[in-house]
């Protein structure tokens, strides 16, 4: 079956075209479109909601048309159509699920809600097998930070989460600080290499605690008090904290992903989410993971951002285990993972 999958939760207008067959459980992606605003929203140091809305209505079916065009496809080979109906910006969602069942009433073809956190969660299955179930999967993006037990599609159990800000939203408040433009993820990880990860000393929040629970507001804020005492950030000072700053939040979320394996009595992990894509945090823990007996299963750096080939994707795994129906939905921009499991 063809897919449709259209993400607008927050600043990536998203669409891709992704061929599975449900049987045998195999697909591919046929095609794909991102256009990313983060250039529109860099001058205002974060995203803006309506100027996000706005982008999405402009180009959302432009990025519909390329998509369809690259996979010499038309409507009528289109399936289903999947969506991002939540979490996340009202206003952008409303623009991608409005945009979806308007297509989908024209051309016949079922509109189906999508988690865009589940989206992230099974990302990687679009280049590698998923791991055997159950299994443990450390989600950190721009909004969320959680350790999530899968036993099945759909089936998730938060065992951890922050209790204040998001592993992604701390790299991306710690650049502003260190003059780094948005989003702070990306910079902060190019401007650490050949830093010293010692000069400063940075907390591990939470690392103490046996429980799976996560905070960086304190770091944030620890990065702001040791840029106020040294003055003015040089280019050698911004190198090393972002060195630092990454060392930091790496070592918090590789043990407490490990921890949480080993009291779940499950040697299994996945890594996803926009964070998912930093190489330093990617490889300490494919290195701590190996040395404790682990197995790690990572998405391709480019399915950890955001993107609608994650999407489509999901939306092919709940068809394969017979999770689609069609209930009424709206868009919600917060609902949790929790919330999919079906009784
Ligand atoms: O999953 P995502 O694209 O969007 C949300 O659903 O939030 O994640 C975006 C977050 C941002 O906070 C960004 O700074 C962070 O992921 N990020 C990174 C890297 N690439 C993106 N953080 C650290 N290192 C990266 N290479
Ligand atoms: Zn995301």
């Amino acid at each position: 079956m063809r897919i449709l999958g259209i993400e607008s939760s927050c600043d990536e207008t998203a669409v891709a075209l992704y061929d599975g067959d449900v049987d045998s459980g195999h697909g591919k992606l046929l095609a794909e479109r991102i256009a990313s605003q983060i250039a529109i929203h860099a001058r205002f140091g974060g995203v803006v909601p309506e100027v996000a809305s706005r982008e999405h209505l402009k180009v959302l079916p432009m990025l519909v048309k390329e998509v369809l065009q690259d996979a010499q496809s038309a409507w009528q080979d289109v399936d289903a159509i999947a969506v991002t109906a939540g979490p996340g910006l009202m206003g952008a969602l409303l623009v991608g699920t409005s945009y979806a069942r308007a297509a989908g009433l024209v051309n016949k073809i079922p509109v189906f809600p999508i988690h865009h956190m589940e989206g992230h969660l099974l990302a990687a299955g679009l280049s590698h097998e998923l791991p055997e179930f159950p299994f443990i999967t450390l989600l950190v993006s721009g909004g969320h930070t959680m350790l999530v037990r899968v036993d099945a599609v759909g089936d998730y159990s938060i065992i951890g989460q922050t209790l204040d800000d998001a592993a992604g939203e701390c790299f991306d408040k710690s650049a502003r600080v260190l003059d780094l433009p948005y989003p702070g993820g990306p910079e902060i990880s190019r401007c650490a290499v050949g830093g010293n990860a010692k000069r400063f000393k940075l907390p591990r929040p939470m690392l103490q605690h046996d429980h799976l629970h996560f905070s960086f507001s304190g770091l944030k804020t620890a990065v702001m008090y040791a840029i106020r005492d040294v003055g003015e950030v040089t280019p050698k000072i911004r190198q090393d904290m972002a060195a630092c700053m990454e060392a930091a939040v790496g070592d918090v979320l590789v043990k407490k992903s490990l921890r949480a394996c080993q009291q779940q009595g499950v040697p299994r992990l996945l890594m996803a989410g926009g964070v998912a894509a930093n190489r330093y945090v990617r490889d300490l823990l494919e290195k701590e993971a190996h040395q404790q007996g682990v197995s790690v299963t990572l998405p391709n750096h480019d399915y950890c951002t955001d993107n609608a080939a994650m999407i489509a994707f999901a939306a092919f795994k709940r068809f394969q285990y017979d999770l689609m129906t069609d209930q009424a939905w709206d868009a919600q921009p917060r609902w949790s993972l929790t919330d999919l499991k079906s009784d």
